[in-house]
């Protein structure tokens, strides 16, 4: 008899590692979960089920939407601080991959360089999901493609100023055009442009601009990031001068869509990469955004471990 076939693990390490239908089985299951939740309606799917969260970087949302998700969904959340366990000694990530996944059902990282989480996963046998790497945050553009249908309706065909840095937020959001068919219109300060190779990305849905305010033209969103990403702080001072143009103002929302929504990933800084009057303001749903990190992950955990459950 041939052996049976080992079942294929399912990692979340970018966002193109789900397929559109995939993201719309998300979705759906997103607002009945969280329809649920808001009603105190107890859903513990994952009862004695473990997450184990593993932190090379700072957080507040990713830690806490993670934790506060897998306790809502009847599970259990373990934080570990890389410099307080052994992979802050050396201990090599296959090997800390091998022992974890044989003692937790889901593992989440966040941690530097892109080929570190791969490295984990290579060698894990439960689902791992990227909290952000230098290259990448899915989890981010999860919640944040979320909160725009959710406000606006569908995304397809529509526009996303992205103003700054072409970090890993912003090579997330191409990601996700090329997956949901609408058009990012960058603007980077000159030396900080995208590189498509690492965002891993054709080139066929954004378009770059030299001027910020151009870019922001008739966009349905306008988004944006910190100027210095954790890990580049030696870069700060440098950072400051260069990105002094590519602040979100309230004249730059002015230029985009009358109803343009402003989202931001959080933490902010005021007075750098956008206005407090904006951010403040109106058009900002930061804070929808920063809340459906929950929502969004707490399906995707669900999808991980469960597959695609059907919404009663
Ligand atoms: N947006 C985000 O990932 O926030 P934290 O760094 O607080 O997790
Ligand atoms: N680009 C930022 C996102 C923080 C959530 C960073 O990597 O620090």
């Amino acid at each position: 008899m041939a052996p049976a076939k080992k079942p294929r693990v399912r990692h979340y390490l970018q966002f193109r590692d789900l397929s559109r239908t995939e993201y719309e089985h998300l979705f759906a299951r997103t607002r009945w979960i969280k329809d649920r939740f808001k009603r105190y309606q107890r859903y513990w799917p994952l009862e004695d089920r473990t997450l184990a969260m593993i932190f090379e970087k700072q957080s507040t949302r990713t830690r806490l939407s993670f934790e506060a998700g897998m306790h809502q969904l009847g599970g259990t959340a373990i934080f570990i601080n890389t410099r307080d366990s052994q992979l802050g000694r050396g201990e090599p990530v296959e090997d800390a991959a091998q022992v974890i996944s044989r003692m937790c059902d889901l593992v989440m990282i966040r941690t530097f360089e892109q080929e570190i989480i791969e490295r984990f996963a290579g060698s894990s046998r439960v689902p791992v999901i990227n909290g952000l790497t230098n290259e990448y945050h899915p989890c981010q553009i999860l919640a944040d493609v979320y909160t725009f249908i959710e406000q606006r309706g569908s995304i397809r065909g529509k526009t996303v100023a992205w103003i700054g840095d072409s970090n890993n937020v912003c090579n997330t959001w191409l990601q996700a055009a090329e997956l949901f068919d609408f058009n990012v219109h960058v603007s980077t300060p000159p030396g900080y442009e995208i590189e498509p190779e690492r965002a891993g990305v054709h080139g066929t849905h954004f378009e770059e601009f030299a001027d910020p305010m151009k870019a922001a033209k008739g966009a349905h969103l306008v988004t944006t990031d910190v100027w210095t990403s954790m890990g580049f702080e030696a870069e700060n001072a440098a950072r400051k001068r260069d990105f002094e143009d590519w602040q979100v103002d309230p004249e730059m929302m002015k230029a985009a869509r009358k109803d343009a929504l402003f989202m931001h990933c959080l933490p902010a800084h005021r007075g750098e990469e956008v206005a407090a009057k904006v951010i403040d303001g109106r058009q900002s749903v930061v804070w929808d955004e920063a809340e459906n990190r929950l929502h969004t992950q707490k399906a995707l955990i669900e999808f991980l471990l469960l597959g695609k459950v059907k919404s009663k």
